[in-house]
């Protein structure tokens, strides 16, 4: 096959609030991702997706966008953007921003339109209805962040639905108004010259015409969160969403190939593997990679993970490309769900399975969760529903660069608290040691680089036993082997004939013991790349 950037690339995500502060207002901005492409460059990750950027009110930290053409002045102005754009394609990394098209700000103006009458020719650019009978909301949905999705509005007499907070209305995107106007936004960066985009919830964008209730969930547990009280069975994932996500792609393949290759697609997208696959598209192509959330949420145990990622690559469509992410702006750090030890391990496996990896800003380091005291508390999310462990400021605290004042992140106080044990979890610190976890994703990432049976070739399970996962990646002669042990003890593999004299070409642990006799040793939660050269 001829791969695309897409297929090679490894992805990074910058969540930007967090990344660099460069005019002393303790949040990240524009021109600190500028400053910092050398360091993305040299990690050696193709492409930086970077969390909303446009003006926004901030109530979901720019998931409640007020303009989808331009940049909110915390972060900076067009015309930085153009230039972080132009200083990343420099250096040969591509741009995606986060496109957010199922909901907008309360204060955008078209919502402002839509709330001000119901004659209002934008009425219908939201999702607006009647009361229940009983005056109450007109079904049972559920917010993502808990409580009613409907939101009484005195001055017109009905509900808006919002699938997340009040201040995020939902788009009605069975409007073919609402359609042309995003794809203009779509086109207004595309024109810009990124290279694709992050989709926000896709799956979420179209609900059941005639707005049924929702059934209720069997299985809940008040610990999961009010949203879990019902399944989305009718306010989600919808037949209709299709044709706007294919829609979608025919805009971004519009633009071919110029500049560094094709513009991507990725949908966010939490489903079950089967519903999953059908956002690669059938006869028209949809996104280009359908997130796969699979490794966060999995028991970190090698025999249910060997049969996860064999049901995940059984399941996809003869045409679509794998993808694999640990973590991300929602969810708990890889560092904090796996311990220190197998975070390394988690490393290598993310950077040798089949598919385009993503990154989240700060794995790299081993950043784990940090514990926001109460009255530091940010997220709406958490505020909504406080102490179920759902809250996401843990996971978007600021990149600690180095040991001077603040880790470098700024020079005022940051947005949220630094990991305590910034002054050596650091990037310029950790560049030094030749065995720190930064070191580690550095080797890997090269490796992955040279050798393009670590990115697009064949992927094969080996036979292992207990907390061993094992498997083989082959391209053309060159064949590879990946051996992680799971757990605390040290293991054996048996090694398939063909493999018996290969020798490591890549430990997570310092040194490493050629196999004997086809009998590898694995230490206590190492990885290791066994090569056949
Ligand atoms: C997505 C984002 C999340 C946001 C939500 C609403 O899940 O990743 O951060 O709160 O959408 O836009
Ligand atoms: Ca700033």
């Amino acid at each position: 096959m001829t791969a695309l950037w897409w297929q090679t690339g490894v992805i990074y995500q910058i969540y930007p609030r967090s990344f660099q502060d460069t005019n002393g207002d303790g949040m990240g901005d524009l021109k600190g991702i500028e400053q910092r492409l050398d360091y993305l460059a040299s990690l050696g990750i193709d492409a930086i997706w970077i969390s909303p950027i446009y003006p926004s009110p901030m109530v979901d930290f720019g998931y409640d966008v007020a303009d989808y053409c331009g940049v909110d002045a915390r972060f900076g102005t067009l015309a930085d953007f153009d230039d972080l754009l132009a200083q990343a394609h420099a250096r040969g990394i591509r741009v995606l921003l986060d496109f957010v098209p199922n909901h907008t700000s309360d204060r955008h103006p078209w919502f402002v339109e839509s709330r001000s009458s119901r004659g209002d020719p934008k009425r219908d650019w939201y999702i607006w209805r009647d009361p229940a009978p009983d005056g109450g909301p007109p079904n049972n949905w559920i917010s993502d962040f808990s409580g009613s999705a409907w939101e009484w509005d005195e001055a017109t007499g009905q509900y808006y639905y919002h699938a997340f907070l009040k201040e995020q209305a939902d788009l009605n995107w069975r409007n073919p108004a609402v359609r042309a106007a995003m794809y203009d936004a779509m086109r207004f960066w595309l024109d810009r010259g990124v290279d694709g985009f992050r989709i926000d919830v896709l799956w979420h964008m179209v609900k059941a015409a005639d707005f049924p209730d929702n059934p209720p969930n069997p299985d809940h547990q008040p610990a999961m969160g009010d949203m879990h009280r019902v399944l989305q069975l009718h306010s989600t994932d919808q037949p209709e969403v299709h044709c706007i996500a294919a829609d979608m792609r025919a805009i971004a393949d519009s633009y071919g190939t110029k500049g560094l290759g094709e513009r991507v697609l990725i949908g966010e997208i939490y489903l079950t593997i089967d519903r999953l696959m059908q956002y690669y598209g059938g006869e028209r192509a949809e996104v280009h990679l359908p997130f796969n959330f699979q490794l966060i949420d999995a028991p970190w145990q090698a025999r249910s993970l060997a049969e996860l990622i064999a049901r995940y690559e059984a399941a996809l469509p003869p045409s679509g490309w794998p993808n694999w992410v640990l973590g991300n702006h929602d969810r708990p750090r890889v560092g904090a769900k796996r311990g220190q030890a197998q975070a390394r391990v988690a490393a290598m496996l993310l950077l040798t399975l089949r598919g385009t990896p993503t990154l989240y800003y700060g794995d790299e380091l081993g950043l784990s969760d940090v514990a926001i005291p109460a009255a530091q508390v940010q997220d709406p999310r958490e505020l909504r529903e406080p102490g179920l462990a759902l809250g996401r400021d843990p996971v978007r605290t600021p990149m600690p660069w180095d040991g001077s004042e603040n880790a470098g992140f700024t020079t005022a106080k940051p947005w949220l608290p630094l990991n305590k044990d910034w002054a050596t979890r650091n990037v310029a610190q950790m560049a030094e040691e030749p065995h720190s976890i930064l070191t580690l994703y550095r080797r890997l990432l090269a490796a992955r680089r040279t050798r393009l049976a670590l990115s697009i070739g064949d992927f094969a399970l080996l036979d292992a036993e207990g907390d061993v996962l094992a498997y083989e990646r082959r391209h053309g002669t060159e064949r590879l082997i990946v051996a992680l042990n799971l757990g605390g003890q040290s293991r054996r593999l048996q090694l398939p004939d063909w493999a018996s004299h290969c020798r490591p070409l890549l430990s997570t642990l310092a040194g490493a013991a050629p196999a004997r006799d086809g009998d590898l040793r694995l230490r206590a939660d190492e990885g290791v790349i066994l090569t056949t050269e």
